[in-house]
């Protein structure tokens, strides 16, 4: 079965008009580099604007998550996806939505209704709990065991911080062999999300304050890549049928199997890779490698897949990457018909930067070498990190990577200074961008950053004192922290922590930001990463008197600000490096 004709088919024989899938890069929205849901193409006609086709749509999104393309190599992420969705825009609601789903996913992808289980919104203040929704589901045959009523964090669909939003729906499916629970678990991830059912009704403006829209509007969204796993009985998606002839390919180009250890990794980051470069460089945006924004993740995905096919032992001066890419162009130019038109561009752009690159990257790996063999201490300092990416190409992304491979640390801050100082002097780009890398300073993001001193404070408490921080990265969804530490956290442990941070926040701890010198600073026992990167004078953050770095900021003013605190994932991140993933809920 081919899902995406299936779908598509399905909503056209229920009244909607299928519509190209929009470029990859938002218009009007300067604050994410890429498309990353479905709905944000549509956001205009969703507030009310007519649009040319009607108002019950059907589309396939080409969508990116570029902000940690270090996930990309396990089994369920990637860096580009296709999202379905189907729209209503002021048409219908709820009823016909949740109805056409059960049909859809009970009669034509043939799911038997005991396996799907489905969340809705349970309610507060000033949103009603979304009984009615239920009352759909029951109607269809889903049992009352099989709904679960959730909060804002999981049936309350936004992107970003505003625009428009609503409470959803999620359905679930149960991906396992076993026995299908009698009820529902919501934290049981054998019970994967297939489906989202968005209904949105309201408004969120800047303050967070919700208002009715002019309009009732559905949007739905069904990630192509899971739904096709789940439908074929995989865990890996690079089983499926959508990655089987890459994968195929890449194993006959490396004479390797994807089923040995030591390749997997490499080759679905290869696949992942070369798909999304595809992708970006195939659309009619124009994007061109370069140093900044768009162009600059797309350098990162070449030179990355370069350095991944070489680990494979691929001969880089093959044309391997042009096979790779035509194969992906011939696989999807049916739904992106640009590829075709942009094949050459595609082609040529991979071609042109693949021979950069390599004209430069064994030296720069030996240099690389060199500067392991002579380090000090355990950081790679700006200058050494600079010299790789000035005379050798290399990302800072890629610096870091190869460290955190060698149980290195690089200065991060210190490079991107150097830079932005490398920059004006020769006028060459308008600014160095290093969005998806790199802390911002919006709202969302400066209460990240408190909440990093919060949890370094709090891991040194609960996991033992010789606890450091290793690095960090924060985005407006979510945190990520790495420390040093021998062991996986407990689930004690992970608690302990979760929960002392919360009591911090709900102490209302002051945060306040005094100037000293760096050896006041020192001896008053202030917590910094990388002291030789900072000037005599430096400003240091306490937060009540629990926690006291040296930090540039910025930091809310009171922990009150920050919400409520929730580890979500704790993982290894490298030989005795682990890393935390939270959020701010
Ligand atoms: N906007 C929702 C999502 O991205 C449904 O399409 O999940």
């Amino acid at each position: 079965m081919n899902i995406k004709d299936t779908y598509i088919k399905f909503f056209e024989e229920r009244g909607h008009k299928y519509i190209p899938s929009s470029g990859v890069i938002p218009e009007n929205d300067p604050t994410s580099l890429f498309i990353t849901a479905g709905m944000q193409p549509l956001v205009p006609y969703l507030l009310g604007e007519k649009h040319p086709e009607g108002k019950r749509l059907v589309d396939v999104q080409k969508c990116f998550r570029t902000n940690d393309l270090d996930e990309i190599g396990d089994t369920t992420h990637h860096t580009f996806f296709e999202m379905l969705g189907n729209w209503s825009l002021g048409d219908y609601f709820k009823k016909e939505s949740i109805t056409w789903s059960f049909e859809l996913l009970t009669t034509k992808f043939n799911i038997p209704k005991e396996k799907l289980a489905v969340t809705v919104f349970e309610g507060e203040d000033n949103i009603p709990r979304d009984e009615e929704s239920a009352n759909i589901w029951k109607s269809l045959g889903i049992s009352e065991n099989k709904i679960s009523y959730l909060g804002r964090d999981d049936n309350f669909w936004i992107a970003g911080s505003s625009g428009p939003c609503g409470t959803d729906t999620e359905i679930f499916y149960w991906a396992s062999d076993e026995e299908v629970p009698e009820k529902h678990d919501p934290n049981d991830d054998r019970w994967v999300e297939i489906w989202n059912n968005v209904f949105m009704q309201y408004y969120m403006d800047e303050n967070g304050s919700i208002s009715e829209l002019s309009q009732k509007n559905v949007d739905t969204g069904m990630g192509v890549e899971r739904i096709t796993a789940v439908l074929e009985g995989k865990n890996d998606n690079y089983e499926t049928s959508i990655w089987k002839d890459i994968i195929s390919k890449i194993e006959e180009i490396t004479g390797k199997s994807y089923y040995d250890e030591r390749y997997t990794k490499a080759m679905r980051i290869t696949a992942d890779h070369i798909r999304a470069i595809v992708m970006i460089s195939g659309d009619d945006a124009g994007i061109k490698p370069s140093n900044t924004d768009q162009g600059y993740i797309l350098r990162r995905l070449i030179r990355r897949l370069i350095r991944y096919a070489k680990m494979l032992d691929v001969d880089i001066n093959s044309d391997f990457e042009q096979e790779l890419a035509l194969m992906i162009i011939n696989q999807y130019a049916k739904y992106y018909n640009e590829l075709e038109r942009n094949k050459e561009v595609i082609l040529k752009v991979l071609k042109d930067e693949k021979v950069k690159f390599n004209r430069t990257l064994e030296k720069g790996l030996r240099e690389f070498e060199k500067i392991k063999n002579s380090l000090d201490g355990k950081t790679i300092n700006k200058d050494l990190a600079f010299k790789l990416y000035d005379t050798y190409g290399f990302p800072i992304e890629l610096t870091e990577e190869l460290a955190m491979e060698n149980g290195l640390l690089v200065d991060k801050n210190g490079f991107k200074e150097k830079f932005k100082e490398h920059q004006e002097k020769s006028r060459t780009a308008s600014a160095g961008k290093f969005k998806g890398g790199l802390a911002g300073d919006g709202i969302m993001e400066t209460k990240y950053h408190t909440a990093t001193h919060l949890l370094n404070a709090a891991l040194k408490k609960v996991v033992g004192n010789d606890v450091h921080q290793m690095g960090s990265n924060i985005t407006a969804e979510r945190m990520r922290f790495d420390f040093s530490c021998d062991h996986k956290l407990t689930d004690d442990e992970k608690k302990q922590t979760e929960d002392l941070v919360n009591k911090w926040i709900n102490e209302g701890l002051e945060v306040t930001k005094q100037i000293m010198s760096k050896d006041e600073a020192l001896k008053s026992g202030a917590e910094c990463m990388f002291i030789e990167k900072y000037p005599d004078e430096v400003t240091v953050y306490s937060i009540g008197d629990i926690s006291k770095e040296l930090c540039g900021g910025p930091h809310v003013n009171n922990t009150k600000e920050l919400g409520h605190f929730k580890i979500k994932k704790e993982e290894s991140s490298s030989a005795g490096v682990r890393r935390i993933k939270a959020i701010l809920e």
